[in-house]
């Protein structure tokens, strides 16, 4: 074993198993951005929504590193326009990237207009991700509490499991503590909170909601640039 997970701040993380996988780059503009996007070099990149703070610098990025974007049917068109190689997919569906690396994309309860394209193109629907690599990782994306999380965990098992606590846009430390306790997780990681004044929260008082809900569940909390090692 030996998968890395770097938290970038915000909804940003940067994944090293058997694949290089970062997830929603947003970089530029992101006050607690550990790296530049010039130190950025993943082989995929996977974006859940065409919010800013998500679809972040993916067309710079995939130019300097050639990586291949992984995105919903819509926003991978919008991209194909800037000449970036993208795979587009939808709910349910998933796609082998090579060496045994597996994404599907799972629903999530939010929005997806592009704002880089000024709203002029459909972003599709918001999405999460499955990414089995060495394990099972499910990041929730932009999500509101829903069930159908418990369909989630019974057809992947995810081990690890990346959740928003921010409010305002996504979950909260409570509702993000009920999901950790339907997942099950051997370990979350929260993210979405602490990048500007309205998404501010307490993580450990998500680590303490966790316990009551999740108990063999281990909460991480991750500083921006810190990496988490399976
Ligand atoms: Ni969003
Ligand atoms: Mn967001």
């Amino acid at each position: 074993m030996g998968l890395k997970i770097i938290w970038l701040g915000h909804a940003a993380f940067e994944m090293t198993g058997r694949k290089h996988v970062l997830i929603d780059p947003f970089i530029t503009g992101n006050p607690v951005a550990p790296k530049k996007i010039g130190e950025l070099k993943p082989e995929i990149i996977a974006v859940t929504h065409g919010h800013a703070d998500h679809f972040g610098d993916t067309v710079a990025i995939a130019k300097r590193s050639k990586a291949m974007v992984v995105a919903n049917h819509e926003i991978a068109c919008y991209l194909e326009t800037k000449g970036i190689e993208a795979q587009g997919m939808n709910f349910g569906g998933s796609i082998d990237l090579g060496r045994g690396v597996k994404i599907t994309m799972v629903p999530a309860w939010h929005s997806s207009g592009i704002e880089e394209a000024n709203y002029g193109f459909s972003g599709g629907n918001a999405c999460g991700y499955v990414i089995e690599d060495e394990v099972k990782i499910y990041d929730a994306g932009d999500t509101a509490l829903f069930s159908d999380m418990k369909l989630i965990e019974e057809l992947h098992h995810p081990e690890i499991v990346l959740l928003p606590i921010g409010d305002r846009f996504t979950m909260n430390p409570q509702t993000a503590a009920i999901a950790a306790g339907w997942l099950r997780p051997e370990v979350v990681i929260p993210m979405h909170y602490n990048t500007f004044p309205p998404v501010a929260q307490d993580p450990k008082k998500f680590a303490e909601l966790v316990r009551g809900k999740s108990p063999k569940t281990k909460v991480v909390i991750l500083k921006p640039g810190e990496v988490f090692e399976y």
